[in-house]
């Protein structure tokens, strides 16, 4: 008797499965199309570009492209300079991307989620240093050299590595620190 009342209660239940939805039910109704496609696209996009990631802030990661956009702004200085015969202005565009103190900070910073960036970003600044040494020289050769080789750290370097823009709460726990704004 159970069975049959059982049997009544699930065949009475069944229609329901056949009727047809008038609004899915499970779909966010305000979630439009074009809030949630760019981030599956991105998704997608990343599992495509298989480098090592380097978790960023939003303005770390602004921070570095600004930084990167003004190293190709030296190197093409340096490639002018060098067609002018100009050590000054090679000397002086170098020195942008050579080492400091600040420098070194910095990339320390921005590597500080990611074994052998930073040891990489210290290897490229050092090397710049060669194509100011060779200008002070009046090397051009020597400042022709010093660039290949600097642009070799670059390319070296982007082959590599890629920006993972993270929230604090993924930076701190990728790199056991508190978020720069809260020390
Ligand atoms: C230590 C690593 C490193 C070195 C060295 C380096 N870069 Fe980059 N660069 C990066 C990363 C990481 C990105 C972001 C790439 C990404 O996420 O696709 C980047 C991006 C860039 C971009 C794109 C900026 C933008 O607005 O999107 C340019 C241009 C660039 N680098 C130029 C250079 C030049 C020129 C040099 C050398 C003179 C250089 N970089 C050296 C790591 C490096």
């Amino acid at each position: 008797m159970t069975r049959w009342i059982l049997m009544l209660v699930v065949w009475a239940s069944l229609p329901a499965c056949h009727r047809p939805p008038t609004s899915p039910p499970t779909v966010d109704l305000t979630a439009t199309p074009a809030a949630t496609t760019p981030t599956s696209a991105l998704t997608v996009f990343d599992s495509m570009d298989t480098r090592v990631a380097v978790p960023l802030l939003p303005m770390m990661a602004n921070h570095q492209k600004q930084n990167m956009r003004d190293h190709l702004a030296a190197v093409q200085e340096i490639v002018l300079g060098v067609g002018n015969k100009d050590f000054d202005s090679i000397a002086s565009a170098a020195g942008r991307i050579g080492y400091s103190e600040q420098m070194g900070l910095m990339c320390n910073h921005m590597g500080i989620g990611a074994p052998g960036f930073t040891e990489q970003a210290l290897r490229f600044h050092h090397t710049a240093d060669k194509i100011s040494a060779a200008a002070g020289a009046h090397d051009m050769s020597g400042v022709l050299s010093a660039l290949g080789e600097t642009l070799a750290t670059c390319t070296g370097c982007h082959s590599v590595f890629k920006q993972r823009v993270v929230d604090e709460r993924t930076w701190a726990s990728l790199t056991n620190q508190a978020p720069p704004h809260h020390p």
